[in-house]
C-alpha cells in the first residue's frame, strides 16, 4: 500500500495562499535552541517531517519539547545528555547536519552518521568540516559516521571554496560559543542565514554580517532563551507562484517578504507574467502569453536552484527554445526524464536543459525522487491533458505542509490516495 497523490489536468488556480514558516531556516533554527541551557520558544514553524525528525531527535539526545497554546515549539535543552543522534533519523533528513554545528558548539563532541536527504547528485560537507576543524575539533570519519571533538573551540579565519547555506550556517552555530573571534568568509547571503543569525543573537550571541558574504562571529561564554518567529519560506511562495503562472491562473500569495523573491518576479515578469507586488504579498495575474527564458540558478540572491525543476515545467508553455544552468547542484536533472514521460521535449547538454516549449502534456504515472522536483510534477499534473498519479509523496511532505490542503485554497483539486496501483 503507498500513497499517491491524483491531480486532474487542466484545472486552473484562483484563489489565496498564505506562505508558511521557512522550511531551511527551521530545520537550523531546531539544532541551534540546543546551543542554550534556556529556553527556547520557535513560532511560525512549519508542520512537515523534517520539522517533525528533527523534534524526535532533539527528544531523543534529551531535550524537553512541548507545543504551547499558541502553537509555538517550545524547546528545552537544559536536560540534554547525549551527542549521537540516532542514525536512523539522522539518514532520513539532509538538515541533521546543524546537529554537528550546535552539539559541537555546546558539549564539544558529536557522533553523527553523514546526512541523507534529497538525492541531488554529490553533496559533499568538507566545508563543514573545514570549518570545524579550523576551530579546533578532531575530525574523524569512518563507516559513514563523522565523530568531532575538541577540548576547546578557538575563533578563526575561514574561507569557504564553495559558497554553502549548509557550511555557512554551521560553521556560525559552532562559533558562536567559540573563545574569541570567527570571521568567515566567501559565505552564502542566503535569507535563511539571517533569520538563524537573528535567532542567534537574540540568545545573547554577537553575530555580524549575515546577509553579506563575510560573518564575523565573536564567541560569548553562554548563550539565554529566546523568542523567535521564523521568516516566510520563500520557495513555498515561489512555487505557488510559479504553478499560478503555469496554469494561467490568479492568486495571492499572502504573507511573504517581497524582496525575498526578486528573482522569480524577474523571470515571471520575462516570461509575460503580470505580478502586483505589495507590502507582504504578490499578486499573480491571469493570462499572459508565455515567452521562452533563459535561466541560470545562483546562490542567493540568484534565482533559487529549489525552483529550477517548478521553473522547468513552466516552460513547457513557452513556445520556442528555453535553457536553464544549473549552477548549485550540477546533478539535479533527475525530474527531466519523469516530464518526458508526460511528453515535455527537454534535452540535457551538461549542466544546462534545453526546452522546446509549446507541447502539451499528458497525465501519466511519475515518481518524485526529491521534494523540489516532486512539486514540479504538481504543477506538471495540473496543466496536462489526462490524470496524472504522482508517487513519492514522502518527499513533497517533508517541505510542503499538507499541500493538498494548501493547493484547495488555490481552487485546485489534489487527491491523496491509498491504493496499490492507479
Ligand atoms: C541548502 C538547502 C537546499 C538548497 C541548497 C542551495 C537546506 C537544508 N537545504 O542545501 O534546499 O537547494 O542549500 O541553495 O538549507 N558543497 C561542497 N562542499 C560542502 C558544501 C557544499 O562542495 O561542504 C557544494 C554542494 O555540493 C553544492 C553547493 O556547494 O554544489 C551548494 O550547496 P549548499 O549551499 O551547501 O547546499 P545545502 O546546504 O546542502
Amino acid at each position: 500500500m503507498s500513497e499517491k497523490l491524483l491531480i486532474t489536468g487542466k484545472q486552473t488556480i484562483k484563489g489565496r495562499v498564505k506562505v508558511n514558516g521557512a522550511k531551511n531556516a527551521a530545520v537550523a533554527i531546531l539544532p541551534a535552541a540546543l546551543l542554550t541551557e534556556g529556553q527556547g520558544v520557535i513560532s511560525n514553524l512549519p508542520r512537515i517531517t523534517d520539522i517533525h525528525m528533527l523534534v524526535e531527535i532533539l527528544s531523543a539526545l534529551g531535550a524537553d519539547i512541548s507545543f504551547n497554546k499558541e502553537g509555538s515549539l517550545v524547546v528545552n535543552s537544559a536536560g540534554v545528555n547525549r551527542f549521537d543522534p540516532p542514525p536512523q533519523l539522522v539518514n532520513r533528513l539532509r538538515a541533521s547536519y546543524y546537529l554537528m554545528g550546535s552539539l559541537l558548539g555546546r558539549f564539544k563532541q558529536v557522533e553523527i552518521p553523514m546526512p541523507g536527504g534529497c538525492d541531488l547528485g554529490p553533496r559533499p560537507i568538507d566545508q563543514h568540516i573545514k570549518g570545524f576543524s579550523a576551530l579546533g575539533a578532531q575530525v574523524e570519519m569512518e563507516r559513514g559516521m563523522v565523530i568531532l571533538k575538541a577540548k576547546k573551540l578557538t575563533g578563526a579565519h575561514i574561507y569557504l571554496d564553495v559558497i554553502s547555506v549548509g557550511a555557512t550556517i554551521n560553521i556560525m552555530l559552532a562559533a558562536v560559543l567559540a573563545e574569541g573571534k570567527t570571521v568567515i568568509e566567501n559565505v552564502a547571503r542566503e535569507p535563511e542565514i539571517v533569520d538563524v543569525a537573528n535567532f542567534l543573537n537574540a540568545m545573547g550571541a554577537h553575530v555580524v554580517g549575515a546577509g553579506t558574504d563575510v560573518i564575523k562571529i565573536q564567541g560569548v561564554k553562554e548563550l539565554g532563551g529566546v523568542e523567535h518567529n521564523v521568516i516566510p519560506d520563500r520557495i513555498e511562495a515561489g512555487t505557488f507562484m510559479i504553478a499560478a503562472a503555469a496554469t494561467g491562473g490568479e492568486a495571492v500569495i499572502e504573507e511573504v517578504i517581497p524582496k525575498h523573491l526578486d528573482s522569480i518576479i524577474a523571470k515571471l515578469r520575462e516570461v509575460g507574467k503580470e505580478l502586483e507586488v505589495g507590502p507582504d504579498w504578490i499578486k499573480v495575474m491571469a493570462n499572459n502569453p508565455f515567452y521562452p527564458l533563459d535561466l541560470k540558478t545562483f546562490p542567493y540572491p540568484g534565482f533559487p536552484t529549489d525552483l529550477q525543476p517548478p521553473v522547468m515545467v513552466l516552460l513547457t508553455m513557452a513556445p520556442g527554445l528555453s535553457f536553464i544552468t544549473e549552477n548549485v547542484f550540477e546533478r539535479r536533472f533527475r525530474h527531466v526524464d519523469e516530464l518526458c514521460k508526460m511528453g515535455a521535449k527537454i534535452k540535457l547538454e551538461g549542466r544546462t536543459a534545453i526546452i522546446e516549449g509549446g507541447h502539451e502534456l499528458t497525465g501519466a504515472s511519475v515518481q518524485a525522487g526529491d521534494l523540489r522536483g516532486g512539486a514540479a510534477f504538481i504543477i506538471a499534473g495540473l496543466i496536462s491533458e489526462g490524470e496524472t498519479y504522482l508517487d513519492g509523496l514522502e518527499h513533497i511532505d517533508r517541505g510542503y505542509e499538507r499541500i493538498e490542503e494548501r493547493f484547495s485554497g488555490l481552487g485546485v483539486k489534489l487527491q491523496r490516495i491509498t491504493s496499490e496501483k492507479p
